[in-house]
């Protein structure tokens, strides 16, 4: 028997138990429930990352090989010395060959074009129509480039990705020049064409490469059949693309060589003109121009966001092929145009150009000016021709130094790396302007010297 006095306990420890147990109960769930959350996550972390954590680290990698794009931001217009992030520079950065991007009759024609067309085009031209503007600037931009026809796209880039797909596909073949713009390797991979890729500005591999794909040749091409001789197979196409001015070298493409394969071949040639214009040929008509090989070069394509200072590009030809490209076209037919105040400011450019070739005559001065200074100071330029001047630094690291420190002197030209230049050629590179007086071209050569030198690059 238990006594009452013994029983105390254990009747105090029953009333505890009684009381307090789904308190002890509920904290050894929680805990439980706690622990094996936390392994739980911890387990999904490692297994399962964030389905959008490779972001973060394809940046964090980026940025530990020196290859981050910094993006400055502008403060002002455009022109030899502009505000950037609260700075006054030198700007050796952009495209605006001519000075056209903050001219002030440009300014002013695209002024009056909002008064009478308003600010946007409302929709693509083959469902809303076309503005008088468009077909203006398009009159004017055959004359200047002396063709049939020119058709206006919202940027060089979109002219690419229409033209291409437009006139290869599968089962045809491609050849391009192994340094060719973006836009000219991603319009080419959307036609579904076979791509092959020549060594840069090298007729000899070229005709290597097109005669092991024209292996046996296509019958000769004749009317009336799809299929030459005997219109049964469809001939297959083959197309020449190459930049004109490539647009970070400098250099400018052999298209005499390049004419005469395609003729012997029967291949369709196509040329970016896009770093030309403005600045290669009589008044800057491009590199047609330069070579004299009007009405032998099947496709020209143009941008109006470098030397004619606006936005917007083109496609220059025959005819038959504007009038393709308006219903082949996929960002012809797909997205807007350019809007009437860009198309007013183009007209007048390609009007200014046409009446004067005073600017391409002083963007030639100074580029001949800079490249003697630089190359006395021992810089490799590599092989530019052009106003374009890649800077050789090599390392994308050093580059990156290399540009910083000219911004902290007050210079802005940017270090350029992977993927837009090979890996392991990152350079400076300089875009020299008609608006750079000597004064400034000659400064930026002190710093680019005194930089040079304690960076050992030369
Ligand atoms: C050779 C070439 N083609 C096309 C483009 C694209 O031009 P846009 O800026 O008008 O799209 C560029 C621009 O850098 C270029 O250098």
């Amino acid at each position: 028997m238990i006594g009452a006095r013994s029983a105390m306990p254990l009747r105090c420890a029953l009333l505890f138990f009684h009381k307090y147990s789904p308190f002890f109960l509920k904290t050894f769930l929680f805990v439980s429930v706690k622990i094996c959350d936390n392994s739980r996550l911890k387990l999904k972390r490692y297994i399962v990352m964030d389905k959008l954590d490779f972001i973060t680290e394809e940046l964090s990698k980026l940025k530990e090989s020196g290859l981050l794009i910094n993006i400055r931001t502008i403060e002002g217009p455009q022109g030899a010395w502009i505000m950037v992030d609260g700075k006054k520079v030198l700007n050796l950065c952009s495209n605006n060959y001519l000075g056209f991007a903050n001219n002030l009759q440009l300014k002013s024609a695209a002024q009056k074009a909002i008064e009478v067309f308003g600010v946007g085009p409302a929709a693509v031209r083959t469902i809303a129509g076309t503005t008088t503007l468009h077909k203006e600037l398009e009159q004017k931009l055959a004359i200047f480039k002396g063709v049939e026809s020119a058709l206006s796209f919202q940027s060089g880039f979109c002219a690419n990705l229409a033209v291409i797909p437009a006139i290869v596909g599968e089962g045809d073949v491609i050849f391009s020049d192994e340094l060719n713009h973006a836009s000219i390797i991603d319009g080419a991979r959307l036609s579904k064409a076979k791509i092959v890729r020549y060594k840069h500005c090298n007729p000899r591999d070229l005709q290597a490469k097109i005669s092991g794909e024209n292996n046996p040749p296509n019958p000769p091409l004749v009317k009336g059949g799809e299929g030459g001789l005997s219109g049964e197979k469809k001939v297959k196409r083959l197309l020449i693309i190459t930049d004109g001015v490539f647009s970070m070298e400098g250099d400018i493409a052999p298209l005499p060589e390049i004419v005469d394969i395609a003729e012997k071949f029967e291949a369709i040639t196509m040329v970016d003109d896009a770093h030309g214009e403005g600045v290669l040929g009589r008044g800057g008509r491009g590199i047609v121009d330069h070579f004299g090989l009007h009405g032998k070069v099947d496709i020209e394509v143009g941008t109006m966001s470098k030397a004619f200072g606006v936005v917007g590009g083109y496609i220059a030809g025959s005819k038959r092929l504007t009038d393709y490209l308006t219903q082949k076209g996929r960002p012809f037919l797909f997205s807007s145009a350019v809007t009437a105040a860009d198309v007013a400011a183009c007209i007048v450019a390609v009007d200014t150009l046409i009446a004067s070739d005073g600017m391409v005559k002083q963007l030639w001065g100074n580029t001949t000016f800079f490249h003697e200074k630089m190359r006395q100071a021992g810089f490799n330029l590599g092989k530019t021709k052009t106003p374009i001047t890649p800077v050789t630094i090599g390392d994308a690291r050093t580059a990156k130094e290399f540009s910083q420190r000219l911004f902290e002197e007050g210079v802005f030209a940017q270090a350029i790396g992977y993927p837009t230049v090979p890996m392991g050629r990152a350079r400076i590179r300089v875009m020299l302007s008609a608006t750079h007086s000597k004064e400034d071209l000659v400064r930026a050569t002190e710093y680019f010297e005194k930089i040079g030198k304690s960076l050992k690059i030369i």
